[in-house]
């Protein structure tokens, strides 16, 4: 629960998070840190086990949930998911868009289809989640929040169908700032870093030089899931009311010593062919 002490209890009361991607890691942590300030959440996502499981954690906080199974590469079944919302918990006053996809690959074996596949779950399903929740942002005077990472500002290897979809997403997060904050509407990213315990660093990581690169970050560990939340539930209450097309960077200065520890570590894993 670490970071989100210093906000008001009752602070989300009465409000909606749609949470992309939320049925596990920091998407599922974002979405516990708003249950546990009062707020109503819903998660999607392509699996249904997963939702109820996620869904019975956040329950736990004493919310209330609402899971819909959708895969953000289709508008359709978005659409679907961000309507049902507002009929079972009123209209949506924070969208989190943190679905994604990643995997280690060289850019000379990247097949077009797994290049595409990325940016059609970080990218396009980040417009398709925006798109679709707009009219109920619009009546909530709402905000987006988008889950970016390092890659969209410096080249990681392996790491170029990411690169090109988060470095799209701010791109997109910024150009809907400009173009819907006449609504009142607000469009903010979160750039984490490595997050302890989560799919991104079990799949991009390698654990033999883990320790040595942590030890090269200025904050000298990871960072939780808690803390990521905690930036998001500042970007989304009224602290922030003036904040937008923002970056936010919670990465304990990882950001400032390059990728080239990463780069290593990532060959290694994949020589490992793990
Ligand atoms: C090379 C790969 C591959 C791999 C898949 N592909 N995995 N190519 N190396 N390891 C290729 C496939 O061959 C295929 O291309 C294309 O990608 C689509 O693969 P599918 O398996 O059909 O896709 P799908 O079932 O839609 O699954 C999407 C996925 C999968 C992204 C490939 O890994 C997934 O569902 N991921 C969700 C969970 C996840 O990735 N979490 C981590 C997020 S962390 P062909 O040409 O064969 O058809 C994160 C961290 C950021 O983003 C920063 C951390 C510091
Ligand atoms: P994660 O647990 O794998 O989270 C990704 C979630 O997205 C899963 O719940 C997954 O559920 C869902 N998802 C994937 N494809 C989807 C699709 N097409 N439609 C709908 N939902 C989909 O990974 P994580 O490491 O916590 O990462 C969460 C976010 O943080 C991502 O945006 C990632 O890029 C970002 N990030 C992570 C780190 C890190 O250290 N882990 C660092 C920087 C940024 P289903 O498979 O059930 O659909």
């Amino acid at each position: 629960m670490a970071g989100i002490e210093g906000f008001a209890p009752n602070l989300f009361v009465g409000k909606t998070v749609f949470v992309t991607g939320g049925g596990s890691g920091i998407n599922l942590g974002i979405a516990k840190s708003f249950a546990r300030l009062g707020a109503k959440v819903a998660i999607c996502g392509r699996t249904r086990e997963r939702l109820d499981g996620a869904a019975k954690e956040i329950e736990a906080l004493g919310a209330k949930v609402f899971t819909h199974v959708a895969d953000v590469r289709q508008p359709q079944a978005v659409q679907e998911a961000i309507d049902a919302t507002r009929a079972a918990l009123g209209p949506i006053h924070v969208l989190v868009c943190g679905a994604a996809g990643n995997f280690l690959c060289r850019a000379e074996d990247m097949s077009p289809n797994g290049f595409k596949t990325v940016v059609d779950i970080d990218l396009i399903g980040s417009f398709n989640a925006s798109r679709a929740a707009f009219n109920q942002l619009k009546e909530t005077k709402g905000i987006i929040l988008y889950i970016s990472a390092g890659m969209a500002y410096m080249p990681y290897a392996f790491q170029v169908h990411v690169g090109a979809a988060k470095a799209g997403i701010e791109q997109l997060m910024q150009n809907l700032a400009l173009e819907w904050g006449k609504y009142g509407i607000r469009s903010c990213s979160i750039v984490p870093g490595p997050i302890e315990g989560t799919e991104g660093m079990k799949r991009l990581a390698d654990p033999k030089s883990l320790a040595e690169r942590l030890s090269h970050i200025p904050l000298s560990r990871m960072g939780t899931v808690d803390e990521i939340g905690a930036a998001a539930v500042f970007l989304a209450s009224p602290m922030a009311a003036y904040i937008t097309g923002a970056q936010l960077i919670v990465d304990g200065g990882s950001g400032l010593i390059g990728s080239a520890f990463f780069n290593v570590g990532a060959e290694a894993v994949l020589r490992s062919g793990a």
